[in-house]
This record gives structure tokens, sequence and C-alpha cells, in this order.
């Protein structure tokens, strides 16, 4: 081994290696050796004028539909990609020095999630995000070979191993086999454009204005993608588009099946897309293993259910599908060897 090479090893081996969800609705941060260090809704907001961070994450997000003129609650990431580049850069060195609070992270190595459509421009923006603050070794890592690695899917085998993740901004479907993906498709239908269309149902059916916070509420809460899946009622306080005062409603799990119902049938076509241009061996070798459901969307109640039923495939949701992305980034962290062919170039 050349000095060079032994002394790059020495400095690999004091960095921190970590590994990030950088989600449209959600980021997480693994840390090797510790597990996930950070779990917070990928929300800023700021001063209009002076771009003077105010709150990041949890709180920021309680602001959304809530701000002062002289106030805005971002969310940088839309479906999947960064859409504002100062906002994600200001949000990603938040997170890390909120990590940073509590432990020593000198020249962090990191693993970052993308969606397996993204584009170069949209890679670069990432890459150069995570530099500009410091990260100094990017590695990306599309989210369904996470999603799947942190599934304990046995991705390295040649069989076929599907997984639908579906987030807030993208749904991604993906069958791998081989380490590979053998077939891929991210589609930008998912857990925002749900909350979007309860707020345009019950506009329409109530006259009633809630907000995309609310609606997020509704659809954890009573909604559902199979009839019965969900029962009851949730009273919500939203404006009357009438006359401007509040007004409550009794929102209903049949309201909110009946205003998914678009999205969910887009992400069940994009299964069935797959399916459809699948060799025969991989659709085979589906009949056995079945797919797995990650992601936040895969928390809405039916969802397999309706997936099985139009499918015919036994559909798993692993115990907290909303960590599997970060947890299969950082197992691939973990055993980077093993998992050397997973990353992108
Ligand atoms: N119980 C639930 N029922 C329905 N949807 C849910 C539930 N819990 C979370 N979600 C939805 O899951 C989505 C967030 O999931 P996740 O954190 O996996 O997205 P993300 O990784 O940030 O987004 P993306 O992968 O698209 O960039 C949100 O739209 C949220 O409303
Ligand atoms: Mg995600």
């Amino acid at each position: 081994m050349s000095f060079i090479s032994k002394l790059m090893d020495m400095v690999s081996s004091f960095s921190t290696h970590c590994a990030m969800d950088l989600g449209t609705a959600n980021t997480l941060i693994y840390l090797k050796g510790e597990g996930i260090v950070l779990n917070e809704p990928s929300v800023v907001a700021l001063e209009r004028d002076t771009g003077r961070i105010i709150a990041v994450g949890r709180e920021a997000k309680e602001y959304i539909g809530k701000t002062p003129p002289h106030i805005s609650a971002i969310r940088p990431l839309k479906d999947g990609v960064i859409a504002d580049f100062d906002v994600a850069k200001a949000m990603i060195k938040y997170f890390l020095n909120m990590v940073k609070e509590t432990r020593k992270i000198s020249k962090p190595k990191m693993v970052v999630c993308v969606p397996s459509g993204i584009t170069q421009v949209e890679k670069k923006a990432v890459v150069d995000a995570c530099f500009q603050v410091g990260i100094r070794d990017i590695h990306l890592l599309e989210e369904p070979m996470a999603a799947a690695i942190g599934a304990q899917l046995p991705i390295e085998l040649p069989r076929g191993n599907m997984v639908c993740d579906i987030g807030g901004g993208t749904t991604e479907v993906a069958i791998i086999s081989l380490s590979a993906n053998a077939y891929s498709e991210s589609l930008r239908v998912a857990g925002d454009e749900m909350d979007e269309a309860i707020v345009r149902h019950l506009q329409k059916k109530y006259q009633v204005a809630v907000g995309v916070n609310a609606a997020e509420r509704i659809k954890m809460q009573v909604g559902s993608a199979y009839p019965g899946a969900a029962s009851g009622s949730m009273n919500v306080v939203g404006k009357d588009l009438v006359n401007g005062i509040p007004k409550t409603i009794a929102v209903t799990a049949d309201d909110v099946r009946e205003a998914i119902e678009e999205p969910v049938e887009a992400i069940i076509d994009a299964v069935k897309r797959a399916l459809e241009k699948l060799p025969p061996e991989l659709v085979s070798d589906l009949k056995d293993s079945g797919m797995v459901l990650t992601g936040g969307g895969a928390l809405l109640k039916g969802l397999d259910k309706r997936i099985s039923e139009r499918t015919s495939l036994e559909v798993h949701v692993p115990e907290d599908p909303l960590i599997c992305v970060v947890m299969g980034s950082g197992r691939a962290l973990e055993e980077i060897q093993r998992y050397k062919k997973v990353f992108i170039n």
C-alpha cells in the first residue's frame, strides 16, 4: 500500500460515517454504530426579507399555513428532489448541527438517498448542497434500493425482490435482483397528493377550506384505500367558503377514501405496470415472496389489501415503514464492502 493510500485510510478512519434520507416530508440521519439520531419534518421557517431561519423541522411544520406575511414556512424538497437549493442547504446544515450538539462529528462521510428517477441536474443539486455544508465524501443510493435493504430483502440473490416506497413526494416501485434494479419507476404521486386531494374534496363537498396539515391528520386518522379498512368520522374545523367563518364538519372515512381515490389508483397502476414489464421468471419469484410496502404511505389503512387484491401478490408492511430507507442506507454504510455495488457512481 502506498504512503498516500495509507494516509487516505487513516483520514477516513477519523471521519464520521452517516446516512441521510433527505425526504420530501421527513429527513432522517443515521450514524454508523449508533443508529437513527435525527428524524424531523423537512420544513424550514424563515424571515422573507433577511432569510433568517426562525424554526426548522417539527416546529416549522406547525407554522405551515399560519405564518404572518413576513415569514414563510418552506418545504425545500418537492417530488423527492431539491426545489429550493438555499433553503435545502440551510436545512441540512441545521440538522447536522443538531446532531453535532451532542456528539463530535468530523469530516462527515455521507450516504444520501435519492429517488431512482433523479436527473443529473437534480443529483448535482444534492451533492452540491451536501458539499457546501462541509460533507466531503458523498455516496448516493437510490431510495428503493435503500428501502429494500432496510426491509431486509435478500437483494443480492438472483431473484425478484419487489419494493414500493410511498413517501410524501414520490412513489418508487422497483424490482431488485443481484444488487441491481431489474425495473424501477419513480412516480411523482404520493402522500402530498393525497393531502391536496382531501383539501379539494372538502372544498367541493362541504364548501369548507382546510389546510394541508389538517388534511394530513385526516388522512392518518380516517383515511383508507379499502372499503371498511377505516370507519367513523373526524370533526374538523375549517373556513366556510361562503361567509368566511369557522365551520365544523364531520369528515367520514368514506369521504376520505373517495377523495384519495385518484392518487391511490395511480400508485396501484405503477405497481401493475412494473409487473407487466417484468420477465416471467421474476414475476414467478414474486408469487412466492410477494412485495414490500415502505415509506409513510405504507401506513395508509387497507392499501396493502387493495394492492394485494389487484395484483394477487402478498403485500408485506414492515413494522416501521417510515424508517426503512434510512435503516437500509445505514446498513449499506455499516457493510460498505458487501453493498458497494448498490451505490450510484
Ligand atoms: N398513518 C399514515 N397514514 C397515511 N399516510 C401516512 C401515515 N403516516 C405518514 N403518512 C404519510 O407518509 C408521507 C411521509 O412518508 P415518508 O417520510 O416516507 O416520506 P419522505 O421520505 O419524506 O418523502 P419522499 O420519499 O417522497 O421524498 C406523508 O405524506 C405522510 O402524510
Ligand atoms: Mg422517502
